[in-house]
């Protein structure tokens, strides 16, 4: 039987309480599945990372995530380290296993389950049935670029600097990953950038044309401003199927595009790295779009289903096991039809319940859904 290695970096906060729920699953999965075994490791990053190592993630934690099948991670930061060194900060760590896993192309689904369409600040006309894909460049642009400073002037000014630098060729791969997962989808991809403003977007728009003439032309293109797609997102998401977009953007127009589902709370993400030449496998870190959520960490609280969404995509993308991560989805839609709520999607007449009962929920849900 197919053995999976994941490596589990819970972070902070919240991270802790629904990494949690996925070892409850992985457990399930282990004493049922036959579609594959988990070895589990775990580790720490963020501030827990630097409370006991003095940095955000130590070389021997990024040696076990540069040998995982997939890492599982929670989320960082929170107030408690706000004052350390800029570069032990906590989503330090984040950044530096994006970029040393080399895990280009961030999925972020959005996707509005029709229990949750009056959770949304948008009406329930707009986002029913939504199902869009923001596909955000996760390595390079503005999270990268050199140089990165503040310095302190001769004046006394002092001046900041951070630079968006993107090359052809990181362009061209997140490029080609949209149009490939445009025609498993709805066959239609919006390219947002800022070509008005900025060189990177002349790039980006010239760069992204070209890839589709001779790579994708079957598939719908189009450009669009990224502050018209902000703007656009609200007005009608759901003509959009694939967004393609830079790292600050992505970063941006994700959030935007969580809480048309309802809440930040269900946006599940996947970081993958590009397939290796021989054996197919590619490097892939699965985390949910929320944060550390400091001000109800710890509370029993917090809802898991972005980590459990994201467990899921783990599932697809990394183990082929495409068929138990439908079965996740279904649970987690079963217990939704139900009335499960947790605090942040909680509306009149549901039942509340906090993190490992939601948990429990979505496994039994999953036992019922296997038997
Ligand atoms: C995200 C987060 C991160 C980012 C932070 C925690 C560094 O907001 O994954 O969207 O900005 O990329
Ligand atoms: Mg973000």
């Amino acid at each position: 039987m197919t053995t999976h290695a994941l490596l589990l970096l819970p972070g902070d906060g919240i991270g802790i309480e629904t990494i949690a729920e996925v070892e409850r699953l992985i457990a399930f999965f282990n004493a049922r599945s036959n579609a594959g075994k988990f070895v589990v490791e775990r580790d720490l990053v963020g501030g827990s990372a630097y409370d006991a190592h003095g940095v955000s993630i130590t070389d021997a934690a990024m040696a076990k995530a540069l040998k995982a099948d997939a890492v599982m991670f929670g989320a960082v930061g929170g107030p408690k380290w706000d004052k350390v060194p800029y570069e032990h900060r906590p989503e330090a760590g984040l950044l530096r296993l994006r970029k040393d896993l080399d895990l280009f192309a961030n999925l972020r689904p959005a996707i509005c389950y029709p229990a949750l369409a009056d959770a949304s600040s948008l009406k329930r006309e707009l986002v029913e049935g939504l199902d869009i894909m923001i596909l955000r460049e996760l390595t390079g642009g503005v999270y990268f670029g050199e140089p990165k400073e503040l310095v302190t002037l001769e004046n006394g000014d002092r001046r900041a600097v951070d630079t968006q630098i993107y090359t052809s060729r990181e362009i061209e791969r997140i490029a080609k990953a949209a149009f490939d997962l445009a025609r498993k989808r709805g066959n239609k991809v919006h390219s947002a950038e800022k070509r008005n403003v900025m060189k990177t977007g002349v790039l980006w728009n010239q760069v992204v044309t070209e890839v589709h003439k001779s790579y994708a032309p079957d598939v719908t293109l189009e450009h669009i401003l990224a502050d018209n797609c902000a703007m656009q997102l609200i007005r009608n998401p759901k003509q959009f199927d694939v967004i393609v977009t830079d790292n600050l953007f992505g970063d941006v127009l994700s959030d935007e595009a969580a809480m048309m589902t309802g809440s930040l709370g269900m946006l599940p993400s996947a970081s993958l790295g590009a397939p290796d030449a021989k054996t197919g496998k590619r490097k892939a870190l699965y985390e949910p779009v929320h944060g550390s959520a400091p001000d109800i960490a710890g509370k029993g609280l917090a809802n898991p289903i972005a980590t459990i969404a994201s467990f899921g995509m783990a599932l697809r993308y990394s183990c082929d096991m495409g068929k138990e991560a439908d079965l996740i989805d279904k649970a987690i839609s079963a217990v939704l039809d139900k009335g499960l709520r947790t605090g942040d999607i909680m509306q009149p007449g549901m039942t509340q319940v906090g993190t490992s009962d939601m948990g429990k929920a979505i496994e039994a849900e999953l036992r019922a859904l296997t038997v």
